[in-house]
């Protein structure tokens, strides 16, 4: 998510600035902006949109300086547009911020902030560090001491990058939780959210740590913990190229957001679980929880992946709430006339926003007075803003068409609603801190799958010619099914079908022989034998059969040819964990086929026309 770069030097930082955001574009945002310190103030220059149009605007400005630092965002907090781009000014336009990260606590800073008369320019919660570091600088500290004062009273993540124009000999910098750092030059120093905008530069690079700042001079530098104890930090060489480092290291977007999904899920959760309590906040549904609680029926509408997400949601909200609920592809949904109650609730779920059926059945839908809830990961997006409340997933940019990380994510977020209803409703408390703890563990369990792609690739190379696929899956895993078959539609052009498991007897059998590999989601849960049973009916007409198991089963291998075992967790979080091993499966098939998994053939990533 998001780019920092940063320079003090004798050099104009403008151009190294603007190459550097450039090399940083592949972690996806949609606004730019680059602040300069210009004498005894800093100009600073914004863009919604590509980086491009900032470089046009600062060379049409003529913007120079010796000293700078630019920024691409993605929003977290606000719409994308230029006012909520960064940098963001403290009151006097003296200090700079710029913010990789979300603030958990912004809202009550904010009003602490408002009460002692700072006005805020923006709707991001970004901004709350330039008035919250400028109250400690009118109480007499230094910029670097009133950073680290601030970052005391911040709940949150942030790379943070501050200059102030009465101290202009340095950069301030910060990290917790999103990345940060610095490249070593000749009387020249850099800093970036990573080492792809600083290798063009120089190879010497120190790695910031969490709760560390430091403040960068041109010809050094001192770094401390937020605790204001002193650390010595050493330059290590790094040996890539520029070629090597795009996407961050990844062959492909594809594949580096699938290998994100512990940090993606992380982020989807981060501020959101409530141990004591065993439940969920989300801040944007405070408005409509007691609506929800008394609605007698729930609609969930979306296309795609998205629509898969839905119909896991669908098995989570009728199990736990028992509130009765349909889900619909947008595309019929907004031709069909949908009968809507006064006391039904519908849901969009899109990562983009923008899908255009999606954004035809919400305006649908509220044409017919319902209650209209938006789950979408692109912060301001058009559903987002015309939903009357709803939860952002905060997977991070997704930049492959297709969808993988947004869809974790969505059955994060799906799980979370379902959580926070249910302890209203009749959910005990120790079930919902087992629950709790289940998301916790979470991106840990994530990253053991992630761990087995070399034996997923493998299984994948003995079945990249394959012509036909079947997903077979029961229960809340039927979606996943459906899911793990459009993955690889999508990506290897291979065709492929997901069916609840059962139901293959009543016609898909048919297809099968010793050519047609099935692929069954079968983790230990309480379809467990029914499963085994649909698996002994494949073998017995020679289907090859790949299995998605729970890691203590010992039962399946002698029933499977290929048997990928994962971790267990609660039910709830289960479809968030079988959906990954299909993500992989997927990936290498086509990169085996030799075809490009980021711009599949004939698909868009919005789909912004009907
Ligand atoms: C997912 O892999 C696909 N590219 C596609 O089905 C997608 O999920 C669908 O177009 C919906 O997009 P949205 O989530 O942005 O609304
Ligand atoms: N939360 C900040 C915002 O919405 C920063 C987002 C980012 O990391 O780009 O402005």
């Amino acid at each position: 998510m998001c780019g920092i770069v940063g320079y003090i030097g004798k050099k104009n930082c403008v151009p190294i600035i603007i190459e550097g955001l450039k090399r940083l574009e592949y972690r996806g945002y949609d606004s730019a902006g680059v602040g300069v310190i210009a004498g005894d103030d800093i100009t600073v220059v914004k863009r919604k949109g590509k980086v491009t149009e900032l470089q046009n605007a600062v060379t049409e400005q003529n913007v120079t300086g010796n000293v700078g630092i630019g920024h691409t965002r993605w929003a977290t907090h606000g719409e994308p547009n230029e006012i909520n781009a960064h940098p963001h000014y403290n009151q006097d336009r003296s200090l700079i911020v710029i913010h990789n990260g979300i603030i958990e606590n912004y809202n009550s800073l904010k009003t602490g902030l408002k009460n002692i008369g700072y006005e805020f320019r923006s709707d991001t919660d970004t901004e709350v560090f330039a008035h919250l570091i400028d109250s400690f600088i009118r109480r007499g500290y230094d910029v670097s001491k009133s950073v680290r004062l601030a970052l005391n009273e911040i709940d949150g993540t942030y790379g943070l990058a501050v200059m102030y124009a009465k101290e202009p000999d340095k950069i301030v910098v910060a990290r917790q939780g999103s990345p940060l750092v610095m490249g070593i030059g000749d009387n020249e120093n850099f800093i970036a959210s990573d080492v792809s905008a600083l290798i063009a530069y120089t190879k010497q690079i120190v790695y910031f740590e969490d709760g560390e700042i430091a403040e960068v001079y041109a010809d050094h530098f001192v770094t401390k913990t937020i605790h204001d104890k002193e650390i010595e930090k050493i330059a290590t060489e790094v040996n890539l190229t520029v070629d090597e480092i795009d996407k961050g290291g990844y062959d492909t977007f594809m594949m580096k957001e699938i290998m994100e999904q512990p940090d993606s899920c992380t982020n989807s959760m981060r501020g959101r679980l409530v141990f004591d309590e065993g439940t969920a906040k989300l801040g944007g549904l405070t408005d409509v929880v007691e609506k929800l609680l008394d609605c007698k029926r729930f609609l969930i509408s979306a296309c795609g992946t998205s629509w898969h997400a839905g119909l896991v949601g669908e098995y989570l909200f009728e199990h736990y709430l028992r509130i009765p609920t349909e889900v619909e592809y947008a595309s019929e949904f907004r031709y069909r006339n949908p009968i809507i109650y006064p006391d039904d609730a519908v849901f969009f779920i899109s990562q983009s926003g923008e899908t255009a059926d999606s954004l035809a059945a919400l305006r649908e839908a509220k044409r017919k007075g319902a209650l209209c809830l938006g789950i979408c990961n692109v912060v301001g997006s058009s559903i987002a803003r015309e939903s009357h409340a709803g939860v952002y997933t905060h997977a991070g940019p997704e930049i492959g068409v297709a969808s993988t990380k947004a869809f974790t994510s969505q059955l994060i977020v799906l799980g979370l609603i379902t959580l926070l209803l249910a302890r209203r409703k009749s959910m005990s408390i120790a079930e919902g801190k087992e629950i709790v703890h289940a998301y916790q563990e979470l991106p840990h369990k994530i990253a053991e799958i992630l761990k087995l792609n070399k034996s997923i690739e493998e299984i994948a190379e003995q079945f990249k010619n394959a012509n036909n696929f079947l997903y077979l899956g029961r229960g809340a895993h039927f979606p996943v099914a459906l899911e793990g078959a459009l993955k690889l539609k999508e990506i290897s052009y291979i065709h492929a079908e997901g069916y609840p498991a059962a139901e293959m007897k009543h016609g898909p059998i048919a297809l099968v022989d010793e050519n047609m590999p099935v692929v069954f989601i079968a983790p230990k849960d309480s379809t467990y034998e029914k499963i085994v049973s649909n698996i002994e009916e494949i073998r017995a007409r020679k289907g090859k059969v790949i299995a998605i198991a729970t890691e203590n089963d010992t039962e399946i291998d002698r029933l499977a040819d290929h048997v990928i075992k994962i971790p267990n967790s609660a039910r709830m979080t289960m479809p968030i964990l079988t959906a990954i091993p299909l993500q992989l499966l997927a990936y290498h098939i086509a990169v085996k086929k030799g075809l490009n998994v980021d711009q599949p053939r004939n698909l868009a990533k919005s789909v912004t026309v009907e």
